[in-house]
Formats: C-alpha cells, structure tokens, sequence
C-alpha cells in the first residue's frame, strides 16, 4: 500500500502529542474509494455498541462509506435510537449479549451470513464490559457479582474470539482489542491507596492474561494477528462517570489511532490508548 492510500485509509492525522482520528473529507474519500478498489474495504466488529465507548466507536468508523461495521448490542430489544442515528448504510446491528455462550453462537453464525461474500472480520473490538459492584472491596467480594463480571468482561471476549475464528471470520492480519482497564494493572493497582473496585479489577486482571494467551493462541492460526489490551483512559460514560476526565470522542479517536498502527511485535502488549505501554 502507497504511503497516501495508508494515510487515507486510516483517516489519521497527526498531533502534538498523540494521533487523532478524523473522518476523511468527501472529496478525499471519493478519490479513495479509487485508490483501494483493489484493496479490501476493512471490516470492523464491536461489541457493546449502543452507548457509551463502543457507540463512539460506530460514529467515528461510520464515518467512512469504506467502513463495513457490525456492530453488536447485548439486546436487539433495548433502546438503540443513538446507536441508529450513528450508523452508515454499511453497518449491521446484532444481537450479541456476551454474558451468554448461546448469544455469541448465535451472533457468529449471523455475522457470517453478512460476511458472505468472503469478507472477514480485520478489526475485532471487545468492547462490552461492566462494572457492577465498585462499592465492594476483597473482604466483601459477592460471589454472585464477581461471577458476573468474569462473565461478561473476560468469558465474553474469549467466546467473541473463539466462535469467530471457528466460523472462519477473521482475517489473517486480524487486530483485536480487548478494552480493559489501568485497574487491571498489577502494578498500577497496587500503586492506588485506598483501593478500588475490586471485583472489577479482578476481572480485567483476568482479561489482561486472556490477553496474553490469545495473543499467542491466535497467531498460531493466524500468523498475522496481533491481540492486545487497551485501556480508553478515564472516559465520561454511564461506567466512567460524569467527573471523568475524557471525552469518549477524544479516546476513541485515540485507541483508533493506536489500533490502525499496530505492527506484528506489539501482539501481547498492554497499551494505553495514547499508545504508551502499561506495566502488567
Ligand atoms: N469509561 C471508562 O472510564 C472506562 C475505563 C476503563 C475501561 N473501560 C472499559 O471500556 C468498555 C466500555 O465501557 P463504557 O465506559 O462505554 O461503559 P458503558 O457506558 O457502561 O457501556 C457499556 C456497554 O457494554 C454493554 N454491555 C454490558 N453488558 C453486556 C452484555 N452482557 N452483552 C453485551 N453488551 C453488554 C452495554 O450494553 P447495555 O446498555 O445493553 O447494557 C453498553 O453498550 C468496558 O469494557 C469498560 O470496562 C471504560
């Protein structure tokens, strides 16, 4: 690919202190769809897509008619009228409720009839994630609430990865980006006095690791694909908050950035989503 068609394709530009994803202007993109004609038009697949970080996700990437988007959501039932206002002709909404090993079956076998056409999946995002319990510590730990989370934040992502490699799904240089969190972080956890939501941390811990053995697991299929964690920083959503400190927009157009500049040695890697490394 020309140095131009790189450029174009991933609609980055460059700032003081970080790489920013913008939607490429019109006439940009027409004379793109051009140039990559032969390339294929990248596939990007999202969980958790109706609000918050994953929603952002869509709006960014529905950006660019070269987009193919499936985006999923943990109820077709809930209310995706922000999701449905984000999307570009080129995305698919599905059901996929992670804390479920039927959902992500069922999911799969959805997402190849889209797919029919021998496209595959060049960007996998685990996004859909919860954190249900930040009032309890390791002394009040809920078993029932713990369980939960493991479910969601590290089953799930395993499951999405597992049942779309089956089905034949993800292309050979595929990126995946499990989004976890600095809580997950041994080193960064055990630098925060008091300490703070324990079962979630716990389960991101467990998604970091999940990290490191598909990193290895995958490649062995897929000689080109590269897994990592991300964490989007602390982001204003119904997780983050209100008195978080980013704008989902700035993050996502930040973990976008990192994401479309991933190369094959930083398969494992744990990276905050100014694309600096994260100690485990
Ligand atoms: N915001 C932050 O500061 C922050 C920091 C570090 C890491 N993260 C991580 O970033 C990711 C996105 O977080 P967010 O801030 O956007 O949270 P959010 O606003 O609470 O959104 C969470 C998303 O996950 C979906 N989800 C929850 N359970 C699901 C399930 N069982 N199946 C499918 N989807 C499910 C939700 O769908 P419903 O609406 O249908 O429940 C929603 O779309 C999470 O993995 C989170 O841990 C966020």
């Amino acid at each position: 690919m020309t140095k131009a068609a790189s450029a174009v394709r991933t609609n980055l530009i460059s700032s003081s202190s970080s790489w920013i994803w913008i939607p490429a202007p019109t006439t940009v993109r027409k004379s793109a769809s051009i140039a990559l004609q032969n390339l294929n038009m990248p596939v990007y697949c999202i969980t958790g897509t109706n609000r918050g970080i994953g929603l952002e996700f869509v709006r960014q990437l529905a950006q660019s008619a070269d987009n193919t988007i499936i985006a999923a959501v943990r109820s077709l039932s809930s209310d995706l009228s922000d999701l449905q206002a984000a999307v570009s002709p080129s995305t698919h909404i599905l059901e996929c409720d992670t804390s479920k090993v039927s959902s992500i079956h069922s999911f799969a076998k959805a997402a190849a009839r889209i797919l029919r056409d021998g496209k595959k999946i060049d960007f996998l995002i685990n996004n859909a994630g919860v954190n249900i319990t930040s009032h309890q510590s390791s002394l009040s730990l809920g078993p029932d609430e713990l369980h939960t989370q493991i479910s969601i934040n590290v089953i799930g992502p395993a499951k999405v990865v597992e049942f779309l490699l089956d089905a034949g799904l993800l292309s050979k240089d595929v990126r995946v980006l499990n989004l976890t969190s600095g809580l997950g972080s041994m080193q960064r956890s055990s630098e925060i006095k008091p300490r703070k939501c324990a079962g979630y941390s716990i389960s991101k811990a467990g998604l970091n690791m999940l990290t490191v053995h598909q990193s290895e697991d995958l490649k062995a299929q897929l000689p080109g694909a590269v897994v990592i964690s991300m964490d989007p920083g602390w982001v204003k959503t119904r997780l983050g908050g209100e008195g978080a400190m980013l704008e989902a927009s700035e993050s996502v157009g930040n973990m976008l950035g990192v994401l479309h500049r991933l190369k094959p040695e930083d398969n494992g890697s744990f990276l905050h989503h100014s694309g600096d490394k994260i100690p485990w």
